[in-house]
């Protein structure tokens, strides 16, 4: 009765915690502003403005970026976030590019973005008379001055043991959160078979007046 249910329902939000957190250990990125200066053909019809990275088929268009020196902030939960995913000690070549429909798409800028360029989380992309764009991606986060590799393993390793750590954390709760139901259910089981044995004996007791007032009546 009181078994697998609970058990179950008890678990359940322990499973969806522990894959949250470890799943936010990934090195997500996401925009936190951009600011265009160059229109290229932006005259012409509405500006589709996308960000790829090479080797991934997905674009990712920036729905609201339509005008130029506008600053466009960024909560980093939009609908089309993140933009991308960094893997631990390597970069991706991305970059911004412009929609055209007649031609070739016009590039903003291409280049390396790597875990090691952010500095506690943030990286500023600017690239004169075209953007200025603003990454954060909070797993990224080397030590201040990252241009020696070091630094970058460092806090990569950093990563790894935090992950190793909510694992660990998880698994003990979810070892103590079993044993408690399991000594809860034994508990309930015992408490119940006393209930019963109480009843049991409080009918005998019953039983036992019942007896006693028929023995008395003869003697009236
Ligand atoms: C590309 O988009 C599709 C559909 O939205 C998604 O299923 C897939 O995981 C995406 N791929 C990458 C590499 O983000
Ligand atoms: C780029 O944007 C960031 C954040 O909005 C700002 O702090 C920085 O000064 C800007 N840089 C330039 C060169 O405009």
């Amino acid at each position: 009765m009181l078994p697998s249910g609970i058990l179950i329902s008890a678990l359940f939000p322990l499973f969806v915690f522990c894959s949250i957190t470890g799943s936010n250990s990934v090195n997500v990125v996401t925009l936190g502003s951009i600011e265009i200066f160059n229109a290229h053909e932006w005259f012409h019809s509405k500006p589709t403005v996308y960000f790829r990275c090479q080797g991934e088929e997905n674009k990712t268009v920036l729905p609201d970026v339509k005008k130029t020196h506008v600053l466009y902030i960024f909560k980093g939960e939009e609908s089309w976030q993140p933009l991308t995913e960094l893997p631990d000690q390597k970069c991706k070549r991305c970059g911004f590019y412009e929609k055209d429909n007649f031609k070739s798409d016009d590039v903003f800028d291409e280049w390396e973005l790597c875990p090691a360029d952010f500095v506690e989380g943030k990286y500023i992309r600017f690239k004169e008379n075209e953007f200025n764009a603003t990454f954060i991606c909070p797993q990224c986060t080397a030590v201040a001055d990252s241009d020696n590799g070091q630094s970058q393993s460092t806090s990569t390793k950093h990563n790894k043991r935090n992950v190793a750590l909510i694992v660990i954390i998880c698994l003990l709760a979810s070892l103590i959160v079993i044993v408690g139901m399991v000594a809860a259910q034994k508990y309930w089981q015992k408490r119940k078979r006393e209930q019963d044995q109480a009843r049991f004996l409080q009918l005998f007791e019953e039983g036992d007046d019942i007896e006693d007032e028929l023995s008395l009546e003869p003697e009236f």
